[in-house]
């Protein structure tokens, strides 16, 4: 097999855990995997006691059998570090490895990702086992890749052991290199907290009661980043010692208090994600606002191709999902995991993996279900896996392609975590992205996803004809001088409320607001205030439409020293600030800046992309029901249309332009109907 990922083809997968089935089973499993379309399976993330059952001795035998047979039978393995898990003997002997709750209690052995990144003894024992098995099976021709543990952060992204109070204290040692310099930054003055030892440091806790130190939470969170960041970058250092020439390294999963760009750039080839678009409904109970549903996963597949533009998912989810102790989804419904599946390829990924082959009969995830059943019997899910592989088939030539968005949303760490801390800045936020997301989709508007960093962005900006960027409410002299660039070359930047309030350290600025945006927004902000739940809502007037503008109002005048002042495009409607300033526009270099003085609802965030001429770009070509989604991939000048279609019933697509449906091999006419939960990649040029 070539390299996965070589933009040449789609790649189907597997995980499957060899050590939860008889020996016997084994050839027929891998058999029946491979005649089923399944080209690749990842083992061995949770194994680590079957290769060291106790301290220091190394026994192999279990996986030489298992990789020779795959090898025999032409099956491909990407290989996990068993890092998630440590084994009972290990935490016994060394407690200080297990992650503690805020109080300092240790977890117990019994779960999974109990363990701290922080503890020599734990960096020393991966170190060990990472070497010892990538020694090992390094060199074995079955083996394509490597996955670094699994889900880094995830179930647990809070760490308190008595090692991660000391790597703290290091962290900010290097940070601040003096005392003074952190009780600066931290603001110690305020409540007295300054400290006058580095060991009088502690780990900030998150309880309301103890009101911590939002300045030292930030830095906290940027110290949990910088801790997982490393504990990947050890095994990766190790791995690439003895992988093979062509052979990758990934992590599955993204999850908070973590640096996915970073961490990719530092220890990964490419990144791979676990998608299971129906937990994000039914765990939730379909609370979401947009109604989006199991679509509301494609941004997260947007965020997941910031960090890699062709991806991976190392989980696809495939069954009924639920643990005994949480979670409950239903099956997925005849043509779900195809119209999933195409989700996840419709925005970048070229490589899909199921989780799992097999539902385990025992254990926590008893009930989450893979594509057979515990009889393994033949059923509906496996009869579609084998569909999805016809259908890859007769698509192949759209591998590699990259996706194709005018507008993007611009977001960066600083503000994920800050939001995390600061219920003000959380707010904001908990409307304005899925709302922003909710109308791209509703609109057929295809949408990236950029971060911006002091190092840069995770694309160019210039690729983009409009960026929202909807709170950042930290802001630094970089990130400013990057967006005024972006914006003078002609590029159409939109902000919300709540913009440059705040620096880097988390304190509120001095300059009048929006702070180091002022110049490029000609917007300045003389009053503001949160919206009060029990007034009438406010509202602002845009042309001929009035909007509601909850959570949040900046009253926004143009800048008055400015040549070519700001036009005031909106204004409040009610409330003691009627008739002031609710939404200006400013002209700058060959650009334009948008400044919003509330939260983006659905309803604005519409109006922004129909304003700046980004919604629907293929509305000459497809017209789309609600219901579908449109993503687009672009290769060798031929555009690749993915439509989706989220609803139990069957919709009609209008075509208005000569289109190649590639799963029926024919020219389309102009009107195509899509199953309920059908899909259609349609080839243009
Ligand atoms: C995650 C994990 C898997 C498994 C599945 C299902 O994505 O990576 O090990 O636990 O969820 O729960």
């Amino acid at each position: 097999m070539e390299k996965l990922l070589d933009g040449t083809k789609f790649t189907l997968g597997v995980c499957y855990y060899p050590e939860h089935w008889p020996e016997t089973m084994w050839e027929t499993d891998l058999a029946r995997m491979l005649e089923s379309g399944i080209e690749v399976i990842r083992v061995a993330e949770f194994a680590w006691s079957l290769t060291e059952p106790e301290e220091g001795r190394f026994t192999f035998c279990f996986f030489d059998r298992f990789l020779d047979l795959c090898q025999e039978k032409g099956m491909k393995v990407i290989f996990g570090t068993p890092t998630a898990a440590p084994p009972a003997w290990l935490t016994k002997k060394y407690p200080e490895v297990l992650n503690a709750h805020p109080d300092g209690k240790r977890l117990e052995h019994g779960g999974r990702r109990h363990y701290n990144y922080n503890s020599p003894v734990y960096r020393e024992k991966t170190a060990l086992i990472v070497e010892k098995l990538a020694e090992h099976f390094g060199g074995h021709p079955a083996i394509i890749g490597w996955q670094i543990d699994n889900e880094l952060n995830c179930e647990m992204d809070e760490f308190y052991s008595e090692a991660d109070h000391c790597a703290f204290r290091i962290f900010l040692q290097d940070k601040y290199r003096t005392l003074e310099e952190l009780n600066r930054a931290w603001g110690t003055v305020f409540w007295n907290q300054t400290y006058t030892d580095w060991e009088e440091i502690i780990l900030p806790k998150r309880t309301r009661s103890g009101n911590p130190n939002p300045h030292a939470l930030l830095d906290y969170a940027r110290f949990i980043s910088k801790s997982a960041r490393d504990f990947a970058l050890l095994q990766s250092s190790i791995l690439r010692k003895y992988v093979k020439k062509n052979d990758f390294i990934t992590t599955n999963g993204r999850f908070d208090h973590l640096d996915n760009h970073e961490l990719t750039k530092e220890s990964l080839d490419f990144y791979t994600y676990d998608s299971y678009p129906d937990m994000s409904y039914n765990t939730d109970g379909g609370r979401q606002p947009s109604g989006l549903r199991d679509r509301e996963s494609s941004q997260s597949l947007s965020e997941v191709r910031s960090v890699s533009p062709v991806f991976g998912i190392m989980e696809q989810q495939s069954g009924p999902n639920g643990w005994t102790t949480c979670m409950m989804a239903p099956a997925p419904k005849p043509g779900q995991m195809t119209l999933w599946t195409m989700q996840s390829i419709a925005h970048g990924a070229d490589f899909v993996s199921y989780f799992r082959w097999r539902t385990c009969t025992f254990g926590t995830e008893m009930y989450w279900h893979g594509i057979l059943d515990y009889s393994g019997r033949e059923n509906r899910r496996i009869a579609e896996l084998r569909d999805i592989r016809q259908k890859l088939n007769l698509i192949q030539e759209a591998a590699g392609g990259r996706y194709r968005a005018e507008a993007a949303v611009v977001k960066d760490y600083d503000n994920c975590w800050d939001l995390r801390i600061d219920m003000w800045h959380r707010d904001l936020e908990a409307v304005s992205q899925p709302a922003i997301f909710a109308a791209a989709q509703k609109l057929h508007t295809p949408l990236d996803y950029v971060y911006l960093s002091e190092e840069g962005t995770s694309m160019p900006l210039s690729s983009y004809k409009v960026l929202i960027y909807a709170h950042p409410c930290i802001m630094t002299e970089t990130r400013a001088a990057v967006l005024k660039e972006y914006v003078a070359e002609g590029g159409i930047l939109i902000l919300g409320c709540r913009s440059g309030y705040k620096d880097l350290d988390g304190h509120c600025v001095m300059q009048d607001l929006p702070g180091l945006l002022h110049p490029l927004s000609g917007a300045d902000i003389p009053e503001f205030t949160r919206t009060c739940p029990g007034d009438s809502p406010v509202r602002i007037r845009w042309g001929e439409k009035s909007f509601e503008a909850p959570v949040f109002n900046d009253i926004l005048q143009p800048l008055t020293e400015d040549e070519e002042p700001a036009e005031t495009l909106g204004i409040y409607e009610n409330c003691y600030y009627a008739g002031k300033g609710a939404l200006l526009c400013h002209r700058y270099g060959k650009g334009m800046v948008y400044s919003l003085g509330t939260v983006f609802t659905e309803e604005l965030a519409a109006a922004f992309l129909e304003e700046t001429n980004v919604a629907e770009p293929e509305r000459e070509t497809l017209e789309l029901p609600e219901s579908c989604e449109l993503s687009i991939r672009e290769k060798n000048g031929s555009k690749y249309y993915f439509v989706l279609n989220y609803s139990g019933n069957p919709v009609t697509v209008g075509v208005k332009s000569p289109l190649f449906s590639l799963f029926d091999s024919v020219p389309v006419g102009r009107e195509m109907v899509l199953e309920p939960f059908g899909t259609a990649v349609l080839k243009k040029g």
